[in-house]
């Protein structure tokens, strides 16, 4: 496998998963003994307040402000509450984000500031997850063009197929290539809402997007973990928002093995 293989979490529409998702799958790659990195480039910064570093002296600003800044600097272990998860790290995001992004357009290489600034981190991950903001800008466009899988998470909700095209508009002018490797992922599914289920399966497998066979069903123990600032893979260890997460990552591991395979 490509090492780090770089996943980004992507939707046009909020409120459909993607952070949930970047963060479970994290904890999920970390406990199965993959060093993973975990990038937040949302200035809400939502990523980072659930790992326990939503109030840190270096952000992922510093390194749009500065190319050349020393990322190791950037990288803090995630936490769970107090406590260290292993093999799991992160790069914070906050508000200031949303500025430097701009700013940093002045730039002669700014479309690999990320790409260069991740090259000089002395710890070899197998993983590097982005956490992607419902928006385009430079931050943006410097994670897709380091992408090697995009997972678009879509909850029960015509707007959230809506954003896949948007999206999907996006990474193509964005890489300059028809091609890109990406799969969907339903999140929020209830079965007891099965006429909106039925109608947005029959949009997914008309549009014929690829979509993960796991299925990331509604919980109230989301919620719950995000109030307290906890990894749900943490906070509710082993119920349902766990099973579907680790299950969803198994089945991530099982394509990028697939696909790399076919490579060959
Ligand atoms: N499968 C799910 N079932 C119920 N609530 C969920 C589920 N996944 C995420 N949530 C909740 O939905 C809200 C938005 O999720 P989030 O991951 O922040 O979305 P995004 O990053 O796409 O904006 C959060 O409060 C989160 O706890
Ligand atoms: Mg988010």
């Amino acid at each position: 496998m490509k090492k780090p293989y770089v996943i980004s979490f992507a939707n046009s529409k909020g409120g459909v998963g993607k952070t949930t998702s970047c963060i479970s799958v994290g904890c999920a790659l970390a406990a199965a003994g993959f060093k993973t990195l975990l990038v937040d480039l949302d200035h809400q910064g939502n990523l980072s307040d659930d790992v326990g570093r939503g109030d840190e002296n270096y952000t992922i600003t510093d390194l749009f402000e500065d190319p050349k800044f020393d990322t190791n600097s950037l990288v803090y272990p995630a936490l769970d509450g107090t406590n260290v998860i292993p093999n799991l790290d992160v790069i914070p995001a906050d508000i200031t984000l949303a500025v430097e992004a701009r700013s940093a357009e002045r730039f002669r290489h700014r479309l690999n500031i990320l790409e260069e600034g991740l090259k000089r981190l002395k710890i070899a991950y197998d993983f590097i997850l982005i956490d992607l903001r419902p928006a385009i800008d430079l931050s943006i466009e410097n994670a897709l063009l380091i992408t090697d899988k995009l997972v678009v998470p879509v909850d029960m909700d015509r707007r959230a197929i809506k954003g896949i095209d948007d999206l999907f508009q996006v990474v193509r002018e964005v890489r300059r290539n028809e091609d890109f490797v990406y799969t969907l992922v339903k999140t929020k599914v209830n079965e007891s809402h099965s006429k909106m289920k039925k109608a947005i399966d029959g949009y997914i497998s008309e549009a014929n997007y690829r979509v993960a066979l796991t299925e990331i069903r509604q919980s109230e123990l989301f919620k719950q973990a995000t109030d307290v600032h906890r990894p749900v893979m943490h906070f509710a260890k082993n119920e349902r928002p766990y099973r579907d997460y680790k299950s969803f990552t198994k089945e991530l591991l099982q394509q990028i093995e697939e696909a790399e395979g076919g490579k060959k």
